[in-house]
Parts: structure tokens; C-alpha cells; sequence
């Protein structure tokens, strides 16, 4: 494992807390402006985002600007000592534009212009809006670039989908024939051309996917994506040109996403590409905190394995840039968080990397489709409830917690996600259609680690393998014959690998390899998978593996053993007794192949003795029930242990030596009980 180092990703020695702030939808209330400032040193807050979708207070007509409304409140955070996070408007734009220049406006899939209205609808190619953006990024680069309070830059809103229009049909064929070499022949046995036809003539025949019709066509919906997520970032590249130019010492981000049920990374763009053109990752999370349909911890792990794939993207600290302190409005059930819960989920993204807390919203808007969606100040207008308190609390913490800005977290598991391998594993018409399930499967292969307090970066393919001692590689349908080499390489320089069921079927065009799985995988694993058995819901097989019988659902290989050696097999139906589990020494490595979905105690007892072998348990081994996390931060001086219990009830842990409560500066060791929802920070020298 290579040792990491700690970084700040901002100028601030502090971790970042405040949130989304929109006075532009409070300037003929400077009673209310000045309350904000007020509540602001009440809640223990610091840093604010401002000018998200400010784009009709600062241009209200073309060419006429109003930054006084913004000079002041820059002058009044700045007054009480905290940090603005200033935004690009180009989430949301004036009606002048869209009435104007009509061109701004996207196009959807079915070709119909979309109407002015809503956001995040604009075109990523129209010249026009491209010009208008850099226009207005440019004057407040201009106007605040030096001032002190100016932290951050935060390009855009949360972007996401596509455009159809001519423009941005005109940019794929370009993108396309950049892709090709200008070679029609390359495209068209790319996307295996003859199939229903398909074959083009000439470049100007190709179009975007169409809604219905051309959905058939897998390399053509692939490359429609990766196009998607280019020229995101050739939008984003041009609203950045004069923020670079003219603040080379700030940096940027955007905020990222994520589904909200199940934490699945947002798909409509390829986030591992998009971090290489900012400096921090950011990110918005609303998990669904105290849902009638999984235990508290089952959803705080899927938290810890997201904010581990974004930590891992920059293998830096990130920000949490967006938050509820309470409760959002577009849930199907908006519940309030429950005493404790704000302070241990907030604490839990610290523990992953986080070094800041920061909502979504500042202040409740009193009108629009928001009006209800939790924040700092309610429209009670008052520090006197539980929610404000909640967040005072939060940032009393994070201001005692200031020594782990910028502390790291090393890993020597590797666990590999790939945005392009999902696209196009569910685009696969094949398997289970319901049961593909690629990111809860990477949730199912993180979880043994998790509960046994391991640290994991989630890393993508153009990450270096080397890094880790374990690299687990599950459903990687989609492995160009270059990743398969440096797979193969990783374990004959003496890596441990694992991979599953429905690995290495396609190449990086969406095309099957042919005369069966690549040699090299071959090779590497000692096998040959010949099946794949797709399970209806209730089916079930078992394996046998070391003595004990675990449950097999969705899936299971069948395999032809070449010089690997069986280690599970199979115990019922037609490959009764042929191997499902396989291990096989290559080079200085090894490498294990799961042929089967099983169950989540294969996963622990598997993994356990993985984890026994290369000696890679927790940083401080604290004795707990399932349910309480310990994660661990590294900083230059110290080692800081959250330990969390995501659990209703009260939990008996074992400290095995002394550490120090940062808050309390209480010395532990032995039994400890934390109490439901309770956090404890402990410092290890
Ligand atoms: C997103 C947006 C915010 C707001 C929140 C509500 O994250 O970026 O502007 O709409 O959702 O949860
Ligand atoms: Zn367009």
C-alpha cells in the first residue's frame, strides 16, 4: 500500500458549515438579511454558497447588472468571519435569455424544445449560452476574485441529461469522427452496423438515440453517454476559462449526486471523468434516514460506501455540499431526523472523508416548490427550535474537530465501480432483468469490511491497482482487453483478486469476446465459465465451501476448471458438484472467482479469512455489535476513530487501549456504552 498524505482542499483550517444561501429571494427584507447574519454566528455556521440560481438578480435584463445586493452580503459573511462558496448561475437562467435566445433551451429525446422554466434544462453546446456564462463568470471573477472571503468557486448546479438539439447532434458526429479516426467502417463494426440494419453510409446519417427506435443499438447509446459526459466537460472547461484566468488560487468544484434510496452514484454522467477537470469533489447527500424498509445500519453502510467512492475519486478529502438538518420535500416520505441523528450522520460523513457539513438550505424560501424542504432558518424566523439547535450542535463539534481537516484514510482494499460498465450492464438484454443489481452487489462486497471497521476506496478503472493488496472486482461485464492486462499484471506483481459472475463478456465497444472468456482472464483465474444460470426470484441453489452451506439466489456460473482449484461447490440442480468458488496462484498473486450470488455470511467468512491472511484489519480494534461503525481518519499527528452505533439501542463496546474523547478529553479503555445514535471521536496517538 502506498502511504497517502493529507490535504487541504481548501484555505481553511476549519471544517466548512453553513449551507445553500439565497438572499436574492430576500432583498426588499434587509429585517431578514440581517437576522440571517445573526443566526448565522448563533448556529455555529461559517461558510455559505451563494448565487446558485442568481442569474435574474445579478442580469435582470441583458447587459444590466446588480452586484450591490451581492457586495453586501460578501461584506457582511466576511464581517463575522466566515467563508462564501461563490456559484456559477448557469443551474437556472433569466426568462429575457430563454425568450431571446431560444437556442439556450434543451432539446429532449422525442426532439421537442423544452418551454423556459425549471432548471438544469439548458443546452451544453448553444454558443449563445456558452458566451452568456462566461460573460457573467467572468465579471464575478472580476469582482470578487480578491475578495477575502471568497473560499471556493461552485461551478453550475448538480449537472445532469443531455441535449437533442441540431447543435448538439452536430458536436457527436465531430465527437464521433474524433473517436474513429474519421473512419465510418470503425463506427459502424463498433456498433456491429448490420444488426436490424443499422449500417451508416455517411456521417450525417447518425443521430442521437432516439427514444424508441434506435435503443436497439448498444454502442451507439454507449457512446451517446460518454459524449454526454465530454461535453459536460467542455461546458464546464468553458465556464471556468476566466475563473481560472482570473483566480488561479481558487478552487473549483461542482456538487455530484446520488440516488437517494439506495445511494447508487447519479448515472447520467461519468463523475470518474469529470473529476480530473476539478479540484475538489463535492457532493450532495439526502439518505433516507429512518425508512420503513431496512435497518438504520443497512442504510449507513450504503452511505459509507458512496462517500468512499467519492473520497477515492481525487483519493482526497471532499465536501459535503449539500445536507438536510432535518428533512427534505421530495422524498415519497419526508421525515424528520430523530434526536441524535443529524450529529451521527453528519459525523459519519466526516469519518469518510468529509471535511465540511453543509445544507441545503440556509433559510426556508416562503414560496415555490422548496417552501418546505428543511433548513437552518425555518420560517418561524427564530434559533429557539430543535432543528436550528440540532445544527449549533453540529458546528460546536466540527469546531473542536478542527486538527482533521485535511487527514486522510488509507485503504488497502480496492473495490472497483465503473459508471461505463453499468450503463451498459443494464442495457443488457440478458440475465435478470431486475436482478442485475451492479451497485448493490459492489454495497454486498463492501459490507464484510465495513462491519469489521476496514477502510475501502471505491476506485475506478484508471486508478492505479497497484495500491492495494486486495482488489475486488465485482460484475465487471463490461473490461477492455487493457484493464483485463493490468488485472492480470496487479496479480503477478502479487496482488489478491477477486472477481464474480458476469465479468469480462464485453469490450469497451459493448462486443462479446469470442471463443470464449479473454485467455488472459483464463490464465489468471484457471478456469473457463461456460453458463451464466439466471435465477427467477424464489429459486435457489447452494454451495459447499469450507465445511458450511450458503444460499445461492440470482445467479450462478458454471465453470470448466483448467489448473485453478475448486474451493465451493455447487450442491444442487444439473452442476450439482462442479465448482463455484475458485482460487488459483498466478505469478506472486492470487486471484478468486465467485461464480454465484450468495449470501452475506459467504461474504463475511470469505473475505475474514482474506483479511486473517494479508493481516489488514481495523486501525484500532474496538469490540462491537453489528450495527456500530468505527471509521478511522489519518492525520500527520494522530489516528481519530468515530465510532458510531447506527443502532435504536444502546451498545457495549470494548476500547482496546487508551484513547481520548476529542470532545469530552476523557481517557477511555475497556467497556463503553453508547447510547442509541451516539457518536464518540477518540483520538489514537
Ligand atoms: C439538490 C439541489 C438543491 C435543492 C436540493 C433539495 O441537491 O442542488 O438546489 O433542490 O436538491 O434537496
Ligand atoms: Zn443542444
Amino acid at each position: 500500500m502506498k502511504m497517502k498524505k493529507n490535504k487541504q482542499v481548501t484555505k481553511a483550517n476549519f471544517f466548512l458549515h453553513g449551507g445553500d444561501y439565497n438572499p436574492d429571494q430576500w432583498l426588499d427584507r434587509p429585517d431578514i438579511l440581517a437576522d440571517d447574519i445573526r443566526f448565522m454566528q448563533l448556529s455555529h455556521t461559517n461558510t455559505f454558497s451563494v448565487g446558485i440560481f442568481a442569474w435574474s438578480a445579478l442580469e435582470p435584463e441583458e447587459g444590466v447588472y446588480h452586484f450591490e445586493w451581492l457586495d453586501e452580503i460578501f461584506d457582511n459573511i466576511h464581517q463575522i468571519g466566515g467563508k462564501v462558496i461563490l456559484s456559477t448561475p448557469s443551474g437556472a437562467r433569466p426568462a429575457w435569455m430563454s425568450q431571446k435566445y431560444p437556442e439556450v433551451l434543451r432539446v429532449n429525446a422525442s426532439r421537442q424544445k423544452q418551454l423556459h422554466g425549471g432548471r438544469h434544462n439548458h443546452c451544453f453546446t448553444s454558443p449563445v449560452y456558452r458566451e452568456k456564462t462566461q460573460q457573467i463568470n467572468r465579471l464575478l471573477a472580476e469582482r470578487y476574485g480578491n475578495h477575502p472571503a471568497l473560499l471556493l468557486w461552485h461551478i453550475s448546479n448538480e449537472y445532469s441529461g443531455d441535449c437533442h438539439c441540431d447543435y448538439c447532434q452536430n458536436a457527436f458526429r465531430q465527437w464521433l469522427k474524433e473517436t474513429y479516426n474519421h473512419d465510418l467502417k470503425a463506427l459502424n463494426d463498433a456498433w456491429w452496423g448490420p444488426f436490424w440494419s443499422h449500417t451508416f453510409s455517411d456521417w450525417s446519417q447518425i443521430e442521437s438515440p432516439s427514444p424508441i427506435g434506435e435503443r436497439a443499438v448498444h454502442g451507439l447509446k454507449l457512446d451517446w453517454r460518454r459524449f454526454a459526459t465530454d461535453q459536460t466537460i467542455s461546458f464546464i472547461e468553458n465556464e471556468i476559462v476566466p475563473i481560472r484566468e482570473i483566480t488561479p488560487e481558487i478552487p473549483i468544484t461542482t456538487n455530484y449526486m446520488a440516488d437517494t434510496v439506495d445511494l447508487i452514484p447519479f448515472q447520467g454522467l461519468d463523475y470518474s471523468k469529470i473529476a480530473k477537470h476539478i479540484d475538489v469533489i463535492s457532493w450532495d447527500a439526502y439518505p433516507t434516514w429512518h425508512n420503513d424498509w431496512e435497518s438504520t445500519a443497512d442504510l449507513a453502510m450504503k452511505v459509507g460506501f458512496i462517500n468512499d467512492l467519492y473520497r477515492s475519486l481525487k483519493q482526497q478529502p471532499f465536501l459535503l455540499m449539500e445536507s438536510t438538518p432535518s428533512l427534505v420535500n421530495w422524498h415519497k416520505v419526508n421525515k424528520a431526523k430523530r434526536p441524535g441523528m443529524h450529529l451521527l450522520s453528519s459525523m459519519q460523513m466526516v469519518a469518510h472523508g468529509s471535511d465540511s457539513i453543509m445544507y441545503f438550505q440556509w433559510r426556508k424560501s416562503r414560496g415555490s416548490s422548496e417552501k418546505f424542504h428543511g433548513a437552518v432558518v425555518d420560517h418561524d424566523n427564530s434559533p429557539e427550535n430543535r432543528v436550528f439547535k440540532d445544527v449549533a450542535e453540529v458546528g460546536e463539534t466540527l469546531e473542536k474537530l478542527a486538527t482533521i481537516v485535511g487527514a486522510h484514510r488509507d485503504s488497502d482494499v480496492g473495490l472497483l465501480y465503473d459508471w461505463e460498465n453499468k450503463w451498459a450492464l443494464d442495457d443488457a438484454q440478458g440475465y435478470g432483468l431486475d436482478t442485475k443489481r451492479y451497485t448493490q452487489t459492489l454495497q454486498q462486497h463492501y459490507r464484510p469490511f465495513w462491519e469489521e471497521d476496514i477502510s475501502v476506496d471505491v476506485i475506478t478503472k484508471d486508478q492505479d491497482f497497484s495500491n492495494y493488496k486486495l482488489l475486488i472486482v465485482p460484475m465487471l461485464y463490461m473490461a477492455s482487453e487493457d484493464t483485463i492486462r493490468r488485472m492480470k499484471s496487479y496479480v503477478a506483481n502479487g496482488g489478491r483478486l477477486v472477481m464474480t459472475y458476469i465479468s469480462g463478456i464485453v469490450n469497451e465497444h459493448d462486443l462479446t469476446y469470442l471463443g470464449g472468456w479473454p485467455k488472459d482472464l483464463q490464465e489468471v483465474f484457471g478456469i473457463q465459465p461456460t453458463e451464466t444460470d439466471t435465477f427467477y426470484p424464489k429459486d435457489r441453489n447452494s454451495v459447499h465451501y469450507k465445511g458450511k452451506s450458503y444460499e445461492v439466489h440470482d445467479y450462478a456460473t458454471i465453470i470448466n476448471m483448467l489448473d485453478g482449484t475448486a474451493e465451493g461447490v455447487y450442491k444442487q440442480d444439473f452442476y450439482e458438484n462442479t465448482p463455484a468458488v475458485t482460487s488459483n496462484h498466478y505469478g506472486k498473486g492470487k486471484a478468486y472467482y465467485l461464480g454465484a450470488r450468495l449470501e452475506d455470511e459467504f461474504h463475511r467468512d470469505f473475505y475474514q479469512e482474506i483479511i486473517d491472511e494479508l493481516d489488514i484489519g481495523p486501525v484500532v480494534d474496538i469490540k462491537h455489535e453489528k450495527g456500530v461503525s468505527v471509521q478511522t481518519r489519518q492525520g500527520e499527528e494522530a489516528d481519530y476513530v468515530f465510532v458510531m452505533n447506527f443502532t435504536e439501542e444502546d451498545q457495549q463496546i470494548l476500547i482496546p487501549s487508551q484513547l481520548t474523547d476529542i470532545i469530552t478529553g476523557e481517557v477511555l479503555i475497556g467497556e463503553l456504552t453508547l447510547q442509541k445514535y451516539e457518536v464518540r471521536i477518540l483520538i489514537s496517538k
